[in-house]
Order: structure tokens, then sequence, then C-alpha cells
């Protein structure tokens, strides 16, 4: 965070609603904190995306409270200006109230300043608790991931009359419960801009059109660490991927042609250390001797 910047809070967040659009971005470790904070990005979401790319697992199911908890503090850590807001992983809020909580309290001990859930009006006594606990929550509708096998796989959600006035339903009983601010994913821009018309608080859309009060991209989709799936609602802004393997390919050929590492890239000992070596060493002589040196730390 830049000396002077002001942290950006639950509050602030939610008196943005109609204001100019919100930018949150996922990240899940301090350098990925460091990027979205130096960006200047007013929300970092530690998601449970994280499963799928940072872990390699093929669904979100499969984090744990304690794995959030880990990419959460490692976040924190970080001190970022934006606000930071964690997921609730699957089967943390599923169980009952108090487990809920008591979750929560978990990744909110780590540092988030609020916890994201998913679902409508099935979720209003947890929202409740959550909120009778002080800890903030922001709501996810539409294609939401952790409720993949009931979905029958990731697909566009509230495409039908029915559907779509259910998600207003529960968008609207999530702001009037409490939420500070609702996700929309992967829902048809007209339901995406009716439901931002009918509630007092911000909404966030992926894959949910150009009318909500501000957008998310998953980390790696945005800068192309992921290149494998490119979702119709991601925008490519970098090819990170595509640039590693060229740097690490290049330091490669380097090793085995004998490039890296250069002289001037090596510790050397004093000439009389390096006499004395050589002295009592046979065939010590490798390397030219050079001022001294030492140290072995990232910074040496
Ligand atoms: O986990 C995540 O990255 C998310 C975003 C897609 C909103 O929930």
């Amino acid at each position: 965070m830049s000396p002077g910047s002001v942290h950006v809070t639950v509050p602030s967040l939610r008196a943005r609603k109609g204001g100019p659009p919100l930018v949150m971005v996922t990240a899940y470790d301090a350098p990925t904190a460091r990027v979205a904070d130096e960006a200047g990005v007013d929300i970092v979401l530690v998601g449970d995306s994280v499963a799928m790319v940072v872990l390699g697992y093929d669904d979100t199911l499969q984090v744990t409270v304690d794995d959030m908890a880990r990419h959460v503090a490692a976040v924190a850590r970080t001190r970022p200006r934006p606000l930071v807001v964690a997921d609730l992983p699957w089967l943390s809020y599923h169980v009952s109230v108090e487990d809920t909580v008591r979750n929560a309290a978990v990744l909110v001990r780590a540092g988030a300043a609020a916890v994201k859930l998913e679902g409508g009006r099935r979720r209003l006594p947890v929202v409740d608790a959550l909120l009778g606990a002080e800890i903030p929550v922001m709501g996810h509708l539409g294609l939401t991931p952790q409720s993949v096998h009931m979905m029958g796989g990731y697909r566009v959600q509230g495409q039908q009359q029915e559907a779509a006035a259910g998600l207003v339903d529960d968008a609207v009983a999530l702001a009037e419960a409490g939420c500070f601010a609702i996700v929309l994913e992967c829902v048809p821009r007209e339901v995406a801009a009716a439901i931002t018309a009918a509630v007092p608080v911000p909404t966030i859309g992926i894959g949910a059109g150009p009318d909500c009060d501000g957008q998310v991209l998953v980390f790696h989709d945005l800068v192309g660490l992921e290149d494998r799936v490119l979702p119709k609602f991601v925008r490519r802004y970098g090819s990170l991927k595509a640039e590693a393997v060229a740097a690490v390919s290049a330091y490669a050929a380097d090793v085995r042609a004998g490039r890296f590492p250069a002289d001037d890239e090596s510790y050397h000992l004093s000439a009389d250390v390096a006499a004395a070596l050589r002295s009592a060493v046979p065939g010590a002589g490798a390397g030219a001797a050079g001022a001294g040196s030492t140290g072995g730390s990232r910074g040496a």
C-alpha cells in the first residue's frame, strides 16, 4: 500500500452503488495481492477458485477453511489498500449456523474484512448469523461453482423467465438481509441489469454484462497465467504464461550451454584465501579470484 492511501472499507464500498464501476480481482498470495494493490483495484477476493487456478483441482469443492485461511493470511500480510474478501468454501456454511460463524471467524482472524458465500434465499439464516457476529457478507448468485453437481455443469443461469425472476428475488432478499454487495456470475446481461436496478447494494459481475456496479475477474485468467480455457466473459490483458515459459526455456538453454551463471553472477574468495585454498586442495583452482564476498541470502 502506498503511504497515505486509505484502506477500502465495507461502508465506503457499499456507498459506491451507482458510482464509477467497482473493480474486483482475485488474489491468492502475497505477489498477486501486491499486483492488485499496485494496480489500484477496489476489492481483492481470495476466491475458492484458488482450488482450480493454483492448486490444480478440477472444481472448487476441494478446498477447506484451513486452505482458505492460509491464502487469506498471505494476502493480508501485504496490508493491501483494497478490501480483502474471503470465500467461504463449500461445506463451511452448509451444516449449521454455529459452524458457519466459527468458520467465517477463522477467515476474519486470518485477515479478511468480509466473507462471500454462494446462494440465495436459503442462505438467509447464515447471513443473519454472520451479520450478528459483525462479519460483513457479500452474496454470490447465478452460476455458483460450489453447486456444480446440482447445476449439472458450469452453465449460464437465469435464462428462463421463472429462473430470472427467482434470481431477482434472491438478490433482493440478500440485500434486505444485509449483504453489502452481490456477485452475479454467468447470467444474461438483462437479468444482471434488472437485479442491479432492484437492489440498493453494488452488484459485481463476472459474465453478467456491463450494467453491473462493478466487475470481477480471476487473476490468472486476466493476466494469461491460465491459458487452457478461455470462457466468453474473460478478456486477457496479458500472456504471463507464455512469457514465463519463454523465460524458463531461456534459463534452461543458458544452463545447458554453460552461459549461466556468469562470473559476475558468482561469489568470490579474496585472492589470498583463494591461493590458500588452491594449495590445500589440489584441483581447487577453478574460477577467477576476485573481491571477497560472503552471503547467500536473496539480498546478497
Ligand atoms: O472464487 C472466485 O474466484 C469467485 C469469482 C469468480 C467471483 O468466486
